[in-house]
């Protein structure tokens, strides 16, 4: 049936965010429906598994769940199998990628051969069909393999992206070393080993003149180091996830869907973070998708591996927790998922587009998803915020059906 829903008046996007109103046909309206369109989401950093790890999520689950949540350009991690680090490598997941994808789905090249650290990934090869480079999952440890690779990058015209974390200063943590590892007797991840390594970046990205995007950012130092440096003119962008906004230590529970990288952090962490998102100092909202089987992620806190699912979650967490509760506006997390990320890494966004009605309250159940994980800490929190139709470059790629 056809509605009349609002949009948002964005410069540089398809011509119907020019108009106040666009007439669309989802299924199912309701009488008390508040139907608004936005230009498709843009995630820089999710985890869609292929080629290697399919057991955990394809391109093709992975990119139909994120048409769910409304996005319509991804950009993939490079932990693959094998990691692209070379044309060739690159390539098998591009021919998933021709096949499969349903958006558009952007291939990150990694930074070192095999993410190990060692020796330089092929980024010339690579350079024309990657959204940027990184090593996520894992921190450069080498101080001059990260210099080397920003110069390299800086030529290419190309972003390094970072996975910041610093191996001495680990512990073998894996929840945030804070009160309530000390309460539960469980190994903590410090916070030095994220902002340590941001510190040392800054001043290299400073020195070669590199386009520096930090990935999901979850401590306080972060946050004051980006904030000094963009005052200080590098060229410098970060990402923070859903989770690090919405939840903090105090949320733990002795569940492997509370168990990602980083860790949540301290009530002052997420404080911070949100004055970040306030004052402009990060630059977008990026969920970090990161799926695994129900085994892997049923071993607690200690056992479980890192990373949730957030794809599907992410708008209707952010509006229901920080617009609804007046902490930002529409405007402002619209922005921050879909407006930033593209201008920062150069993606268009097409006649692409997803329509939502706002005024749909319901519980999050992970047995509704399309991605293949299903472990995410907001099983069972009641949000506002529905997808009800995604669109890309004319094709629709979600829609609801049923109530
Ligand atoms: O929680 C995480 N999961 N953090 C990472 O750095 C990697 C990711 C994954 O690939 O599962």
């Amino acid at each position: 049936m056809k509605i009349e829903a609002r949009t948002f008046r964005i410069s540089g996007y398809p011509d119907f965010f020019a108009k106040d109103h666009m007439t669309v046909d989802i299924d199912a309206p309701r009488a008390e429906g508040d139907y608004v369109v936005f230009p498709g989401f843009c995630d820089v950093h999710v985890h869609l598994r292929e080629p290697g790890f399919s057991y955990k999520e394809t391109i093709l689950t992975g990119s139909k769940a994120a048409a769910h949540g409304g996005y319509t350009t991804v950009c993939a991690m490079p932990n693959l199998k094998p990691v692209p680090d070379s044309f060739e490598h690159l390539n098998e997941e591009l021919d998933i990628i021709k096949r499969d994808a349903v958006i558009d789905v952007l291939p990150y090249g990694a930074i070192t051969i095999g993410e190990l650290g060692k020796e330089h990934a092929d980024l010339e090869g690579m350079a024309p069909y990657v959204c940027a480079f990184s090593d996520d999952g894992k921190g450069v440890q080498s101080d001059e393999m990260m210099k080397a690779a920003m110069y390299r990058a800086k030529a290419l015209g190309r972003i390094i992206a970072a996975h910041c974390e610093d191996e001495t200063l680990l512990h073998g943590g894996y929840i945030h070393e804070g009160i309530y590892a000390k309460e539960h007797g469980h190994a903590g991840i410090s916070s030095a080993s994220e902002w340590k390594q941001i510190e040392r970046d800054l001043i290299l990205a400073k020195e070669t003149g590199c386009a520096y995007h930090v990935c999901h950012i979850s401590t306080k130092e972060s946050v004051e180091l980006i904030r000094q440096a963009k005052r200080d003119g590098v060229n410098v962008s970060c990402e923070t996830g859903p989770h690090y906004l919405v939840m903090d230590e105090n949320d733990l529970q002795e569940d492997g869907r509370f168990r990602m990288n980083p860790p949540l952090r301290a009530k002052e962490d997420r404080e911070a973070l949100l004055a970040g998102i306030i004052d402009g100092t990060i630059d977008m909202i990026a969920t970090d998708h990161a799926p695994h089987s129900a085994e892997e992620k049923a071993k607690g806190l200690p056992g479980s591996a890192f990373g949730i699912v957030g794809i599907e979650t992410a708008f209707p967490v952010l509006y229901t927790k920080l617009v609804k509760e007046n902490i930002i506006t529409l405007e402002h997390l619209v922005s921050l998922m879909t407006v930033k990320p593209r201008e920062r890494f150069g993606l268009p966004c097409g006649d692409s587009w997803c329509v939502w009605d706002l005024n749909k309250e319901y519980v999050i159940d992970p047995a509704e998803f399309l991605s293949m994980g299903k472990a995410t800490p907001f099983a069972g929190w009641n949000v506002s915020g529905e997808c009800l139709l995604t669109v890309h470059n004319g094709r629709t790629v979600y829609r609801k059906t049923g109530k």
